[in-house]
């Protein structure tokens, strides 16, 4: 390691798990050698997206998960994470067997700690992203995932929600929705997570469904749900058209700011979490490329250290 990594500010030490195997069939022939999570959103890996959500809810002790084919170039590409103030280890998944399996195959690394699984094919983007994912991280029993709006809910896990806002279904991929509210790939639990995980049992598609996961805290009435609104994009890039449009989304933004969505230098260098050096180190390696000199431009501007504390 780099540099000792201080304690999270975070009062609980929740674990993040970026799952990042699967097939990627849709976006064949580009993903029959490359991880779809590899492709570039336009400026840099698609990875990088659910990891920068992650450090944004102070989560610094990351699980990747992906497959034997996959994770070699997943470790060259980001290392021990010392160079973003994080520590992150890798599993393998040998076979797609569904969203839940990560909390058995991280059921080690867990170990007593709340969670946060991100898909890592999942970008998130908006005004008060970062307060509301500190909000549910927070939170100590049950667990947390959001409701988001979309045109095409059959596509996705789907939660029902009462007048009151409470969860009053889940059902995965429905041909009749129950609301249009599909759920986000950020799932917050605390720690009996892996249990539950263990005592499901294959859906008819052969898969341990994430939803049927949340369904044991559905039915113990520990499920709080977030809804996501309009101001926050959630996306994800598994087809053409979505990388596409989530490529020329990022560059919209950061075209028009001057700055970096999910640059994992400039977060972990904002919180504190790496130093000048070890910032213009990453600025050398980068060389001529935009990100190399948008990390020089950062070690020269005000927006400096430990700004996000
Ligand atoms: P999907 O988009 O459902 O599946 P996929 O990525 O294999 O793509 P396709 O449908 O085109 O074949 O998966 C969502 C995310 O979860 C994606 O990042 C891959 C990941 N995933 C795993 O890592 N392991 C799994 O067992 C499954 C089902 C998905």
């Amino acid at each position: 390691m780099g540099e000792s990594l201080v304690e999270s500010s975070s009062p609980i030490q929740r674990r993040g798990i970026v799952l990042a195997g699967g097939s990627g069939t849709r976006l064949y022939p580009v993903t029959r050698a490359v991880s779809k999570q590899l492709m570039p959103v336009y400026d840099k890996p698609m990875v990088y997206y659910p990891i920068s959500v992650l450090m944004l809810a102070n989560i610094r002790t990351i699980l990747l998960i992906s497959t034997p084919a996959d994770l070699p170039v997943f470790q060259r590409l980001l290392k021990d994470g010392s160079q973003f103030g994080i520590q992150i280890s890798y599993a393998l998944q040998p076979e797609p067997r569904g969203l839940a399996e990560a909390y058995l195959i991280g059921a080690e690394f867990l170990r007593g700690f709340p969670s946060c699984l991100i898909l890592g094919d999942n970008l998130f983007y908006g005004h008060n992203l970062t307060s509301i994912l500190y909000q549910a991280s927070l939170r100590k029993r049950g667990a947390t995932i959001f409701a988001y709006r979309v045109a095409n809910p059959s596509a996705y896990g789907v939660v029902e929600l009462g007048p009151d806002g409470k969860a009053l279904s889940l059902e995965e991929k429905p041909s009749k929705p129950r609301s249009p509210y599909a759920i986000p790939g950020i799932y917050f639990c605390d720690e009996r997570a892996p249990a539950f995980a263990s005592r499901l049992r294959p859906s008819t598609r052969g898969e341990l469904e994430i939803t049927d996961l949340l369904r044991f805290y559905l039915e113990e009435g520990s499920l709080h749900v977030e809804l996501l609104g309009r101001g926050t994009a959630w996306m994800d890039t598994g087809t053409p058209d979505a990388l596409h449009e989530a490529s020329s989304f990022v560059r919209a933004i950061e075209h028009r700011q001057g700055l970096k969505v999910a640059c994992l230098e400039e977060i972990a260098y904002a919180k504190g979490w790496i130093d000048e050096e070890i910032l213009e180190r990453q600025a050398l390696l980068y060389g001529n490329s935009s990100y190399g000199a948008y990390l020089r431009f950062l070690l020269h501007s005000e927006a400096g250290q430990n700004s996000w504390e």
